[in-house]
């Protein structure tokens, strides 16, 4: 993605130390665009507990980065183990994390010590590329689906599409998943419009889709989390498409809370429901996804409060619940593959099923 004109990824090894990691501190945006430099594992694992990296995608490569980081200073095999243990630990619901610190184990288990970092930078920059073309691939599989919706329409009618959370090149490497099709559709001259769900209570959809949608002119609006079911009955809503952290074996989806209530009403409504699914992102070690899949519990404070700029320009946090109330924040929710239209996989498109997904990926 472009920045002001500049090309930029969201993981970066610095070019002058040919060590450091830079990412993009994601909790000061929209309000500027802050550059942070991890240089240890401690680093990298508060910055994905403190979600200044968020996105499953880019959650998996920033930490095949803290391990390359790790590996620096003590490439011993008791380092290798303890540290991607600690990194795993930092977010549970997202299964690229885990895939991510897997490859890297893998790749650096038969290395001798002294070859470990070089290595385990070289995996690290393998797994970002690996997740650039993933997300390229999403965006070429989705944009017929957009194509499709198009071609029904008068010439010129727009092709709303509604999108939950942040699911764009911020949550990944580059591109984005969900959004992935709707740069791909907009660069192709479609006229795309997005409903971005503000996805409380962390504002993804208010603070990221829509300020990295408006960074690279695409028409969007900001709507209420709950506005949703109301567009798709009067009609204003041809498509959803959301990003996912998790995929079951049987399709079930794992998302941002509230993605499940927005596919209620999107079946409801005779609403296609996609979800832009990397292979990173398929667990076909889990079943049924609601059993079955750990939901973050963030702390209420994420609730309870809310961050915004004030008029002055200053940015601040207030309290928006009553004195003496607390709150519960579960961070993700599961979505049954019944409701799910089908996946958009760097693959091609699928059911979201078993089958589906076995077509695709088959069973190892
Ligand atoms: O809690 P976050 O912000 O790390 O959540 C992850 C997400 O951005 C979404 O749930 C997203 O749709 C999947 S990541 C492409």
């Amino acid at each position: 993605m472009k920045i002001a004109g500049i090309p930029y990824r969201s993981v970066w090894v610095d070019e002058a130390d040919g060590w450091s990691v830079h990412v993009f501190d994601q909790t000061k945006l929209p309000w500027s665009l802050d550059i942070l430099t991890l240089t240890d594992e401690a680093q990298v694992a508060e910055a994905i507990r403190s979600m200044q990296v968020r996105g499953a995608p880019l959650i998996g490569a920033v930490a095949a980065y803290g391990l390359a980081l790790a590996m620096r200073r003590d490439p011993s095999t008791e380092a290798l183990e303890a540290v991607a243990a600690a990194l795993g630990e930092t977010r549970p619901t997202a299964i690229n994390l885990r895939w991510a610190l897997d490859r890297m184990l893998d790749a650096l288990r038969n290395h001798p010590p002294e070859r470990r970092a070089a290595a385990a930078y070289a995996e690290a920059a393998a797994i970002a590329d690996d997740d650039a073309e993933t997300c390229r691939r999403i965006g070429q599989h989705g944009l017929p689906l957009l194509q499709e919706i198009a071609a029904r329409k008068k010439p010129g009618e727009r092709i709303n599409v509604l999108t939950h959370c942040n699911a764009g090149w911020l949550a990944t490497v580059d591109y984005g998943t969900a959004l992935s099709p709707i740069y791909q559709a907009h660069d192709a001259g479609l006229p795309v419009h997005v409903w971005v769900d503000e996805t409380r209570p962390r504002n993804q959809g208010a603070a990221l889709t829509a300020f990295e949608l408006g960074a690279h002119g695409v028409p969007h609006t900001v709507v209420s989390d709950n506005a949703g079911g109301h567009l798709m009955q009067h009609g204003q809503v041809d498509i959803v498409i959301v990003g996912t952290d998790r995929v079951t074996r049987n399709g079930d989806v794992a998302n941002k809370i509230g993605t499940y209530l927005k596919a209620l009403a999107a079946r409801d409504n005779g609403v296609p429901f996609w979800v832009a699914m990397p292979h990173s992102t398929f667990d076909p070690a889990v079943g049924d996804g609601v059993a079955e899949i750990p939901i973050e519990e963030r702390a209420p404070e994420e609730v309870t409060e809310m961050t915004g700029r004030l008029p002055d320009g200053r940015v601040a946090t207030l309290r928006v619940v009553a004195e003496g109330s607390t709150a519960a924040n579960p961070a993700f929710d599961v979505t049954p593959a019944r409701l799910v239209t089908g996946l958009v996989t760097e693959r091609g498109r699928c059911e979201a099923s078993e089958a589906g997904l076995a077509a695709l990926y088959p069973p190892k």
